[in-house]
């Protein structure tokens, strides 16, 4: 099984495949570039492709400095578990990806307790319950350390977080003396959503984590952006983890690619995400909130029980996946275009009146 709970499936050769950002192959720009990628040793610092991507990665978002990591998870964990020693508390909401779809990393491996406050529909954590959930712990509390916050936000569709609730945030975290992670494995799609520069949404906050293998679409890898010494702690728990790679240039190479080319695109897959929202939101038969589609996801649920959706859509060679009591999900990516999206909007028309 994987993780959204179906039977181990051939690549989706001819289908239309809208379940993740994560299921685009590489370009072909990417795999040129992985074949001729100079490479060194990572661990004696000496992969030049590392080194240029980490250096280009932390002036991008405006940070000191960034390590390169196998995967978003392993970001999240890593840094999370820097900020917070063991039997402290990270602030995050319950509906967020280091919660609920990370194995428990953070307290399994790192001993950290993780504090959940609820989250709205856009993605925001209410401040009032932030404010009390990081009052500083009595006798033998556990001691908030760390908030968490997510954006865009996977589970409430792709979710931009406005810069004026991140500065909120900030100042709470400010008053609290607490630093902010956030989780942007699709930090690009905010920035792309807001239309402004991703470094002023990262100048907010301590650290972020991004990815690259979501809808930059290369195959592998991650970055944790930050402040020096952070990131010289987190490059130390990357490799207890496991993740300290040699010639990571091979991957390196195709993040690169994806920085310099992927980019600019990403609001192609937001019109794109839009299109199928507002053909979903036109049939009763499925209930959607338009407000939420801000990016390249789109959530809606249905009459109809929604694995019966989800095998409707199959049929008619379009993948989505059930998300449980969060709904549907469908994530628009570089792979798709717009005749894939006349596809499923046929499919979708086909489903409604079925
Ligand atoms: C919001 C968010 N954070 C973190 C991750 C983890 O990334 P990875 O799958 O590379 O471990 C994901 C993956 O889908 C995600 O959606």
């Amino acid at each position: 099984m994987n993780m959204y709970g179906e039977r181990q499936t051939q690549a989706a050769v001819g289908l239309v495949d809208l379940r993740s950002d994560t299921v685009t192959h590489p370009t072909d720009a990417m795999r040129a570039a992985m074949a001729n990628a100079e490479v060194g040793d990572d661990q004696f610092g000496e992969d030049p492709t590392v080194n240029r991507l980490e250096v280009h990665c932390a002036e991008v978002l405006g940070k000191e400095a960034g390590v390169f990591m196998p995967s978003g998870t392993m970001g999240n964990l890593s840094s999370v578990i820097t900020h917070c020693a063991p039997g402290q508390q990270v602030i995050l909401g319950d509906r967020c990806h280091i919660l609920g779809s990370e194995s428990g990393g953070i307290s399994a491996l790192g001993g950290v307790m993780p504090r959940a406050v609820p989250t709205n529909t856009d993605g925001t954590l209410p401040l009032d319950a932030l404010a009390i959930a990081t009052m500083p712990a009595g006798p033998g509390g556990a001691q908030p350390a760390l908030i968490a916050i997510e954006n865009t936000h996977n589970f409430c569709g792709g979710t931009v977080l406005s810069q004026e609730y991140i500065a909120q945030v900030r100042a709470l975290a400010d008053e609290r003396g607490l630093p902010i992670h956030m989780d942007g494995a699709r930090i690009f799609n905010a920035a792309a959503a807001l239309g402004i520069p991703v470094r002023e949404i990262a100048q907010q906050v301590d650290s972020v984590q991004f990815c690259f293998s979501k809808g930059l679409g290369a195959p592998v890898g991650s970055m944790v952006v930050g402040d020096l010494a952070f990131i010289d702690k987190v490059r130390t728990k990357r490799k207890l983890l496991g993740g300290a790679l040699r010639q990571s240039g091979v991957i390196a190479a195709a993040a690169q690619v994806a920085m310099d080319t992927m980019i600019a695109r990403l609001p192609e897959d937001h019109a794109r995400a839009r299109l199928l929202a507002e053909t979903i939101a036109e049939y009763p038969a499925f209930s959607i909130d338009l407000d939420t589609v801000q990016t390249n996801i789109v959530i809606f649920k249905s009459q109809r029980d929604q694995t019966e959706v989800v095998a409707m859509l199959r049929e008619r060679g379009i993948l989505a996946v059930s998300l449980g009591a969060a709904g549907i999900r469908l994530v628009t990516h570089y792979q798709i275009t717009d005749s894939d999206i006349d596809r499923a909007v046929v499919a979708i028309r086909e489903i409604a009146h079925a």
